[in-house]
């Protein structure tokens, strides 16, 4: 029998070995350690957390406190009211040109778990599942506590963190049975053009075993008037993908909504029988999201544009500020971010050097580490996120250009001074 060992005090309680292997999330990991500094006092830059440091609009907060007042506060359908799913379903037939309907459609408790429940609905022991990296540091565990087996695809820096249909075929066999693409990406903050996407999809369809799993949530965070920049696309709208990809979204990053734990999965292949079956999984679980948010889920959904538009608005700027500052560091290469809002430099030339502090710099980790000791900024070592990634560092820039500025130039200021 196997227990926890010492360090969480618990001695005579068992872990299994799933969850004895899984490791914590690195991003919420850095996000804790620079608030504990942040309340001794310390004055640290964050730019470690991935949500946007918007306030919820007013009216979705308006219509939840309505709807908890109007007594919207017993069991709900597991996969959501009729009448949130129908909103869904149609937004993502307008604005999404997929074709479905409400029955097609299973809201979840955030983005993260319907990829959770997608995982596990795809995957059998044994199974791959190819993962674009850098990736969203998620997916692995997912797929791992599915008994699934992670293919990484690479996407480089020196390919603007892209890869080509040729790569996606070769890291395709006949296990594959999903393959996850996130455009606008987390971390790389890279989004793949229609037409790119449409040569990707032609490799998908040509394997009759693999489902395409779209993490869509940064959709409404692309940046055309950036550099490469285009605008949303969803490869579930096309017609040799239609019964074979399952697209996740949700209102976390688009409506400022972390804190609500509102996404969703739309899969109308099959009959939707991706989406029954995590509806059955969902109703072993959780057994959907709390009662009283649904009503106001679909005024977000309804009123989406007044809020996103403005934001990504805003988030356009901070890339290009983002951009401009980190290409001022000599020692780092960088893909200027044209979605989401992360920048992913690669720090590799400081490696070897040693920091004002006297720290040894010898991989993303100790950057980050030596970084937030000496000049109390926050970043996210790429480790987790692929092993590509691991020359890299995260920079989420939710935050104001006065920090933006300010950080970044703390940054450069350490590195320049790196011996
Ligand atoms: C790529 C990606 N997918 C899904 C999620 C999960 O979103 P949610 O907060 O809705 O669970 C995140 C959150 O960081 C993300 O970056």
């Amino acid at each position: 029998m196997e227990y926890w060992g010492g360090t969480l005090g618990y001695r005579s309680m068992k872990c299994s070995a799933r969850v004895r292997s899984l490791r914590g999330s690195a991003t919420l990991a850095v996000t804790a350690r620079a608030k504990a500094l942040r309340a001794a006092g310390r004055d640290v830059i964050g730019f470690g957390a991935g949500e946007p440091d918007f306030d919820t609009p007013g009216f979705v907060k308006t219509a939840a406190s309505e709807s908890l007042a109007a007594g919207h506060t017993k069991y709900a359908p597991t996969p959501g009211s009729p009448d949130l799913r129908t909103a869904i379903a149609d937004r993502m037939r307008t604005h999404n040109r997929i074709e479905c309907g409400p029955e097609h459609v299973v809201v979840t408790v955030g983005a993260k778990h319907a990829a959770f429940e997608v995982m596990q609905c795809l995957v059998d022991p044994g199974d791959e599942v190819v993962v674009v990296t850098p990736a969203w540091l998620s997916y692995r565990p997912m797929i791992e506590l599915a008994g699934g087996v992670v293919v990484e695809c690479p996407a480089a820096i020196r390919d603007g963190f892209k890869i080509e249909p040729a790569a996606l075929e070769a890291a395709m066999s006949d296990r594959t049975v999903a393959v996850i693409l996130n455009s606008p990406c987390n971390p790389t903050g890279v989004c793949y053009t229609p037409d790119e996407l449409a040569g990707l999809a032609r490799v998908i369809a040509s394997h009759p075993t693999a489902t395409l799993v779209s993490d869509e949530i940064y959709e409404d965070l692309t940046y055309p008037e950036m550099a490469g920049g285009v605008g949303p696309f969803s490869p579930g709208s096309l017609p040799e993908l239609r019964e074979r990809t399952v697209t996740l979204n949700g209102l976390s990053k688009s409506m400022a909504m972390t804190g609500w734990r509102i996404g969703w999965a739309v899969a109308p292949g099959d009959d939707g029988a991706i989406a029954k079956a995590m509806t059955r999984l969902q109703s072993q679980m959780t057994s959907g999201i709390a009662t009283f948010l649904m009503p106001a889920a679909c005024e977000a959904i309804r009123r989406q544009p007044e809020t996103s538009g403005p934001m990504r608005i805003v988030f356009a700027e901070r890339a290009r500020l983002v951009a401009d500052l980190l290409d001022g560091i000599a020692r780092f290469d960088t893909v200027p971010p044209s979605g989401a809002f992360y920048a992913f430099p690669d720090v590799s030339r400081c490696f070897g050097l040693t920091s004002p502090g006297g720290r040894m710099i010898d991989s993303a980790g100790s950057f980050a580490e030596a970084l937030l000791e000496e000049k109390e900024v926050a970043v996210v070592p790429g480790d987790d996120f692929g092993d590509v990634a691991r020359n890299h560092i995260r920079l989420s820039f939710a935050c104001s250009e006065d920090q933006i500025r300010a950080g970044v130039g703390r940054i450069r200021e350490w590195v320049d001074a790196l011996a």
